[in-house]
């Protein structure tokens, strides 16, 4: 990780790697981050490199530029397991999907189906996005098995104190968000781990929300599955990947059975390769990753703990300045140290679909709805809500423009 200081951190700097951002210039203030984020030119400039001077199968053909492209898959493969800890013989535990949902859904159907069974326990946690919920809830019931929840607190933190039988030999998987995607909270994923690794609970981590924007490392979590999608995290749209521990990996059953994963195939029984390819069947996505590979290279270069101190700032500041204005609920702790660049609110009488549309007619790109997690929405008693969420090229300048078009559509609706 590259030695910068706040000193030299500068998000006007920053924003010039971002053509998106450089071309709208002040007619937008991208606050929609955890949506999708921008993308840097690096980023852009990978994958068409690739296209101009890469572009072959990979793991299929044996002439220089096939064997170029298969070297250069793997490398992105293992420049983005040593983002995540996964190093040396680790980086063969990172899979590349489609995206966190594709990874979820491998895990649930490769590795926790064959296992579920009637009288055993799912835990998933109130503050899941359906990614991370519906795949568990479609095999209790296939299965009989029971799906339990850990609620939350008040502050929307989780309420591990009163969730009897998290940890009891019937619970198979514990599937947790690292970070949740309305209210920012940040779980305690090692704690969880820990003590379900003492019981031979598998905990599949959805961190989606996290990985581009703070330091993670998954031998020290110790967490059995972790998810994240690229876009999230400054790189291109539709690859992602899951990292497992070795063991998991060997019982895991692939999802997609096809060219690439196989060892032999005979008329009657087939046999796989081992791990990461059992689970990469058909032509894989090669600029995408080299795309990925290039986001997680930019955002080491840049420096992830000045980043996530950055953001902080900013959610802090947004924090203090929302709650000033009257008749606003925020959800989600009050202390920025406690969450992540994300802010979900709603004002009184407003519908925050309404304040969506006026801030996008200000330029200000926010998201309104269910966010993906109605099971969250209904604890909360809403139906949706506003969100913001930062991304390091955010200035204070951009929440300045959001407090602008809140206050608008206070005064609008009030
Ligand atoms: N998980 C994405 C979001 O929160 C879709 O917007």
């Amino acid at each position: 990780m590259k030695n910068s200081t706040r000193d030299n951190f500068s998000v006007e700097k920053m924003r010039t790697d971002f053509p998106l951002l450089v071309n709208a210039g002040d007619s937008l203030h991208y606050l929609d981050n955890a949506a999708t984020t921008q993308k840097p030119n690096v980023v852009i400039d990978a994958i068409a490199d690739c296209y101009r001077h890469a572009n072959a199968p990979i793991h299929r053909g044996l002439y220089p530029l096939a064997e170029k492209a298969s070297h250069l898959y793997e490398k992105a493969r293992s420049t983005i397991a040593k983002f995540i800890g996964a190093t040396g013989e680790h980086s063969q535990q990172l899979i590349f999907t489609r995206s966190t949902t594709e990874s979820i859904n491998m895990v649930a159907q490769g590795w926790l189906r064959p296992r579920l069974q009637k009288g055993d326990q799912v835990w998933l946690t109130r503050m899941e996005h359906h990614a991370n919920y519906l795949p568990w809830q479609a095999l209790c019931h296939e299965s009989g098995a029971q799906l339990k929840i850990i609620e939350l607190k008040k502050d929307g933190r989780l309420d591990l104190e009163n969730c009897s039988g998290l940890y009891d030999s019937t619970t198979k998987l514990i599937g947790i968000t690292h970070v949740s995607n309305v209210l920012g909270v940040i779980n305690s994923i090692k704690e969880i781990c820990a003590k379900a690794s003492e019981q031979g609970i598998a905990v599949m981590v959805d961190a989606a929300q996290s990985v581009g924007h703070m330091p993670i490392d998954v031998i020290e979590l110790d967490c059995d599955f972790l998810s994240f999608s690229s876009h999230k995290m400054f790189g291109p749209t539709g690859i992602g990947a899951l990292y497992a521990k070795a063991e998991r990996l060997n019982e895991m059953e692939p999802l997609l059975l096809g060219g690439g994963m196989v060892d032999t195939v005979n008329d009657d029984v087939s046999s796989w390769m081992p791990y990461p390819a059992k689970f990469e069947a058909g032509s894989q996505n090669l600029a995408d990753a080299l795309g990925f590979a290039a986001a997680v290279n930019w955002l080491d270069e840049t420096g992830m703990e000045l980043m996530h101190a950055h953001v902080t700032e900013l959610t802090q500041y947004a924090l203090d300045s929302l709650s000033k204005l009257n008749n606003i609920e925020i959800y989600g702790p009050v202390n920025a140290e406690q969450r992540a660049g994300i802010i979900s609110f709603n004002l009184k009488n407003v519908h925050p679909h309404d304040v969506a549309q006026i801030a996008g007619e200000r330029g200000v790109a926010i998201r309104a709805g269910h966010h993906c997690c109605q099971p969250l929405m209904q604890h909360l008693g809403v139906a949706a809500t506003a969100r913001a969420s930062f991304a390091p090229y955010n200035s204070l300048h951009d929440i300045d423009a959001l407090l602008d078009a809140i206050r608008e559509a206070k005064n609008m609706f009030a």
